[in-house]
């Protein structure tokens, strides 16, 4: 790929944030692990090296051969990248006196390009390290200092190599993404043509030459990731793609009919299969939120498998894998080792299919996914939908599952899901449902007592649901949702709110 900028990674918590501003500038950008460098290093157009929580003086730290890199193509080293270049390279990194962590005020030197385009005296940045540079590298001048931080930028002279002691990639860095800019425009000049157009452009005509006349499997969840994996596939082979969407039994109520529906309107060769009854008489009687999570794949599998026999001759299997589900990520506790998370949309298909898998969006982050989907026309409300766990509504019925309950579930989520969207809270929530809990308590409705069941409503913020906090809702909406609810909903008198972040608690209750 041209144009094509490669981030080594040493493990820091920010590198993947490093990725999303420089696709936040239109630039196509891969991570990869610092022991790991890519054969084709001569296809990309320069490199950045992260931090890590590593110190470059302990044994055990990240210390990779970068000979085929300095000096031989535009390098601009982060945090450690920068402690990495000046230990190895005849300056001296020791402990700092003081702990180098927050917000700070850049202090010019010499300007140079990496600073020259709209950045003033005095631009906050954001710091965090315990080692410091004392001694520069051989041949480097200095560009910038803070109060605390004397080598806070560097240059080596005569190569196109930048040394930063801060993070540009962090918000609290205000120049960060200029800084980044003029790195990779100015200096590197990396063009910004990797836009959500031409990246739907160039993957529909890869699809269609990877594909050509082979018919594809995709099952689709309702969700963000499948739905826009379905609709590039749909620009490039049609109604050879045929998307399988399984009626679980366990989705929000009305999903099934309505989400079918717009599929249908997007004009996908959609089957949609109600297989409620079989998951739920599966589930009949199981409590253990990790059985019941077995069951639901169990039977998906089994499902997926006897409707995918029906397309005769499929040579693919697609799915909505995306880029954080596929980065070799380094162990920042663990040394060199890396780790691959594996991401399995459709739980693994019996070997006999002989399916190969193909993943349009596995280079995208979730944020570009819904831009590539705008891109395509899709609708805003389905890119826009909140994440929503595979086994569904098991895992907010804590204890056993009955239709009875599921219907209960689905009405209570319901009222809590429009009112948000009525309230216009929806976009500000990164998740939201409501939890049945297995407890029944007294409460007085008219004259009569009641004893019926308590429901938890839960909305959280996050950016990928690692952590999470619970979201400040408005008094006045709770107020009207619980009256709503206990209304409404037949079967529930009393309505609870999760004040819980995650950790130490988890998104969902089970
Ligand atoms: P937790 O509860 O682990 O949830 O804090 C983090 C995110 O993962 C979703 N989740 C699941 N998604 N299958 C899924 O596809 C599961 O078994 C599952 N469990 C949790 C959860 O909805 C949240 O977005």
């Amino acid at each position: 790929m041209q144009n094509n900028v490669l981030i080594l990674d040493f493990g820091s918590q920010y590198t993947q944030l490093i990725a999303r501003r420089v696709r936040e500038l239109n630039i196509f950008c891969e991570i990869k692990p610092y022991n790991k460098l890519p054969e084709n290093l001569s296809e990309y157009k320069a490199v950045i090296l992260s931090g890590s929580p590593f110190s470059v003086r302990a044994e055990d730290a990240p210390h990779p051969d970068l000979s085929e890199i300095r000096g031989k193509k535009p390098l601009l080293a982060v945090c450690y990248g920068a402690q990495y270049l000046a230990h190895f390279g005849g300056g001296n990194v020791a402990p700092s006196n003081t702990r180098e962590y927050g917000r700070a005020n850049l202090s010019f030197v010499e300007k140079e390009e990496l600073f020259l385009e709209k950045i003033a005296e005095g631009s906050q940045v954001w710091m965090s390290h315990s080692d410091t540079i004392k001694q520069l590298p051989t041949n480097a001048k200095k560009l910038a200092s803070t109060h605390d931080v004397e080598n806070a930028a560097y240059r080596i002279e005569g190569e196109d190599t930048y040394a930063i002691q801060f993070h540009p990639e962090v918000y609290h860095s205000t120049d960060g993404k200029q800084i980044l800019e003029n790195f990779l425009v100015k200096i590197a000049k990396v063009e910004q043509t990797w836009t959500p157009n031409s990246f739907v452009d160039s993957t529909v005509e890869e699809l269609k030459a990877k594909i050509g006349t082979d018919k594809v499997i995709l099952g689709l969840s309702g969700g963000v990731d499948s739905s826009v994996a379905a609709m590039l596939l749909h620009k490039a082979i049609g109604k050879n793609l045929h998307c399988i969407f399984v009626n679980n039994g366990l989705l929000r109520k009305d999903e099934f009919p309505s989400v079918l529906k717009q599929y249908e309107g997007m004009g996908l060769n959609v089957k949609g299969v109600d297989a409620s009854a079989r998951f739920l008489d599966e589930l009949a009687g199981e409590s253990d939120p990790e059985k019941k999570r077995k069951i639901i794949g169990r039977v998906f599998v089994d499902v997926f498998d006897d409707e995918s026999q029906l397309v005769e001759d499929a040579k693919w299997l697609a799915q909505g894998t995306i880029y954080p589900d596929v980065i070799e990520s380094v162990s920042a506790t663990g040394g060199p080792s890396a780790t691959i998370k594996s991401h399995h949309n459709v739980g693994g298909l019996p070997d006999y299919m002989k399916l190969s898998v193909v993943e349009p969006l596995r280079m995208l982050f979730k944020d570009e996914v819904r831009r590539v989907g705008a891109s395509m026309g899709m609708d805003k409300q389905l890119l826009g939908r909140h994440p929503f766990p595979g086994p569904g509504l098991a895992i907010r019925i804590l204890g056993d599952i009955t239709p009875e309950k599921v219907a209960i579930l689905q009405e209570v989520d319901a009222v809590f899901i429009n009112g948000l969207k009525e309230w216009n809270l929806y976009d500000k929530v990164w998740q939201a449902g409501a939890m049945l809990l297995p407890v029944n308590s007294v409460g007085v409705m008219g004259d009569e007592r009641t004893y019926e069941k308590c429901v938890a409503l839960r909305a959280v913020e996050s950016t990928d649901g690692m952590t999470a906090d619970w979201v400040n809702l408005p008094y006045e909406f709770l107020q009207k949702t619980s009256n709503d609810i206990i209304n409404k909903v037949r079967g529930v008198n009393r309505v609870v709110y999760d004040i819980s972040s995650k950790p130490p608690a988890t998104i969902e209750w089970e």
